[in-house]
């Protein structure tokens, strides 16, 4: 079976765990100390927070903005869930906007509609590792006053005018989920330009509650380890190796998938991060079942829009999140695909449509 993906881990991990296990510091040190300077780095602010996931990374992100219960966040609903369950846990309402077809992300023209008196902010997520439209959003924050906070756990490697994603908002998180672009195991990252909402978030990662906006704010474990840090600093200094690996295996999809394939758009502004190859067929399921028989694995990110999950059940329908979701699957695109693996994805998914 040719697998959508797996973590793609060497000797250097290996060592690097090794080495931490030898230490006899195995909670949060120097290893995740030297990972937020280092990821800091990468995204091009002064301050990078390291937390146990890129779920916790939002929730403490909103409380570090003093977000809370009688405000409303719009969120994509065309997402993994975290980015409005977060919006949940700390007691503030998620409102759905819709997407733009042409990068799946939602777009200040979805966005603005749904700006109201209770409205605090909008999270972009950078979704298959395509930004958002950061100028777009820059100007909606300036018009109507609300923050923009950018999940950019898919967003690694992504730049919107040669700046990385994650510097764009007051506060931007990351994965380094298993499967992500770079991985840690589990871990978060929390990126921000505001000394203040680093030293908040800081202090919420490791039970210091605060009062933030007048609003306490109730703090939990959320610390990485010493351990997953170091296979997080391995896996971050090969991003460029990485990124590279995920850039030419796209181009060849680009170029060697039926014409009648919707292949990924990359706007004018934008790197696309390659976390996701995602394209559009309107017999998604025959194609991917094809795949499958062929020995190709193949991924739907997402088959439910989470607007339509039952825990945010009535919410009003997103006519283009809901076809997206009919229509989109995601190719291997890991770094490690041989030649040949690719051609046989290339092969089963031509072959598959009807
Ligand atoms: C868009 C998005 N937001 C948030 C998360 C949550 O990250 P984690 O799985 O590290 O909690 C993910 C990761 O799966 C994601 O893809």
């Amino acid at each position: 079976m040719i697998e959508h993906t797996h973590p793609v881990i060497g000797p250097a991990e290996h060592e690097a765990v090794e080495r931490v296990l030898s230490s006899g510091h195995l909670a949060q040190g120097a290893e995740v100390a030297a990972l937020e300077t280092e990821f800091a780095e990468v995204v091009g602010v002064p301050h990078a927070v390291a937390v146990a996931n890129g779920t916790v990374a939002i929730e403490i992100g909103l409380q570090a903005m003093g977000i809370g219960p009688g405000d409303e966040v719009v969120v994509p609903s065309l997402t993994f869930k975290a980015t409005a369950n977060a919006v949940r846990r700390v007691g503030a309402e998620p409102v759905f906007a819709d997407i733009d077809p042409k990068i799946y992300c939602i777009s200040p023209e979805t966005v603005a509609p749904l700006v109201g008196p209770r409205t605090r902010a909008v999270i972009v997520v950078h979704l298959y590792g395509h930004p958002a439209d950061m100028d777009g959003f820059a100007a909606l924050a300036d018009e109507t006053g609300i923050e923009i906070f950018e999940d950019a756990a898919q967003g690694i490697g992504a730049t919107w005018r040669g700046r990385h994603v994650g510097s764009f908002g007051s506060f931007g998180t990351f994965s380094l989920y298993a499967t992500k672009n770079v991985t840690s195991g589990e871990g978060g990252m929390i990126t921000t330009t505001d000394d203040e909402i680093a030293d908040i978030a800081r202090s919420l990662r490791q039970h210091q509650s605060r009062v933030v906006r007048g609003r306490l704010q109730v703090a939990t474990n959320a610390r990485m380890t010493d351990v997953a840090a170091a296979i997080g600093r391995v896996q971050l200094s090969r991003l460029s190796e990485i990124q590279a690996a995920r850039t030419r295996l796209a181009a060849e999809y680009d170029g060697r998938l039926d014409g009648s394939i919707s292949t990924p758009h990359v706007a004018a502004e934008a790197t696309h991060g390659w976390h996701q190859y995602t394209i559009r067929v309107p017999d998604r399921d025959v194609v991917a079942s094809h795949a499958s028989k062929a020995g190709v694995g193949t991924a739907i990110y997402y088959p439910t829009p989470v607007h339509m999950t039952e825990t945010y059940e009535g919410s009003p329908a997103l006519p283009e999140t809901e076809a997206a979701a009919r229509e989109v699957l995601s190719l291997p695109i890991r770094p490690d695909l041989t030649a040949d693996e690719q051609d046989a994805v290339i092969e089963a998914v031509n072959g598959g449509l009807e």
